[in-house]
């Protein structure tokens, strides 16, 4: 299973790939606008610079979404955003012109993640498209009381039933059991937040088990 970080944060992406655990990034708009420090003068060459800064730090895929609405534009975005790296996947959301846009590029041999994929019918049209990776938003249909894992599990085994090359990106991860439910239906990739993967670290008989251990240490003399 490969973990992502979903994130524009240039910190937590150089802390998480100093753990050796870091297989890619994924960001969109909204994460870019939260490592903004100046909004009225993040220009695209900024946001381009920072999706390139990002690609310096990971040796791996790093999805960059596109910012407009229409086929024709998405594909100008794709391939300028393409174009700053060879890591660099173009994301387009799963609407009829993203659809159109994410055929172009990829015939075009760029690669695509297929965002805000909330149904298997989403998802089937993505692969259709020669998507590489494919992202169901959990935490998304969870906030709506719809169980997002399920959905997860539909892809999976559809894309298993005609050999769909899409890998399957588990976005919108929340918290540790979205990632242990990602890996058990055995989704390709979790993209987590830099929280969720400080915490897949964490149980408190670790910390209780080191603490004896470092006190019972002290009988060991140094040197
Ligand atoms: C990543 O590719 C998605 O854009 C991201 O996981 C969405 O997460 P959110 O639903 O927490 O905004």
């Amino acid at each position: 299973m490969k973990f992502f970080i979903d994130t524009a944060d240039l910190d937590e992406i150089r802390a998480a790939n100093d753990l050796g655990i870091l297989d890619g990034v994924t960001t969109n708009p909204s994460l870019v606008a939260k490592i903004v420090q100046e909004p009225d003068n993040f220009s695209y060459e900024d946001f381009k610079n920072h999706i390139a800064k990002i690609c310096q730090i990971v040796n791996g895929p790093v999805s960059a979404e596109v910012t407009t609405l229409t086929a024709e534009e998405m594909v100008v975005q794709g391939e300028e955003l393409a174009a700053i790296d060879e890591n660099v996947v173009v994301k387009c959301p799963l609407t009829l012109e993203g659809l159109k846009a994410m055929h172009h590029l990829s015939g075009n041999g760029i690669r695509i993640n297929a965002t805000l994929v909330f149904s298997p019918t989403q998802a089937i049209l993505a692969a259709k498209a020669g998507a590489s990776y494919v992202s169901p938003f959990v935490g998304r249909l969870d906030d709506i009381s719809t169980e997002g894992m399920a959905l997860v599990d539909q892809i999976v085994g559809i894309y298993e039933n005609y050999r769909f090359t899409t890998e399957v990106l588990v976005a919108s991860i929340r918290h540790p059991q979205h990632v242990v439910e990602a890996a058990m239906i055995g989704a390709d990739v979790a993209t987590i937040p830099f929280k969720v993967i400080s915490q897949l670290v964490k149980h408190p008989l670790t910390d209780t088990g080191l603490k004896r251990f470092m006190d019972d240490a002290a009988v060991i003399k140094n040197g």
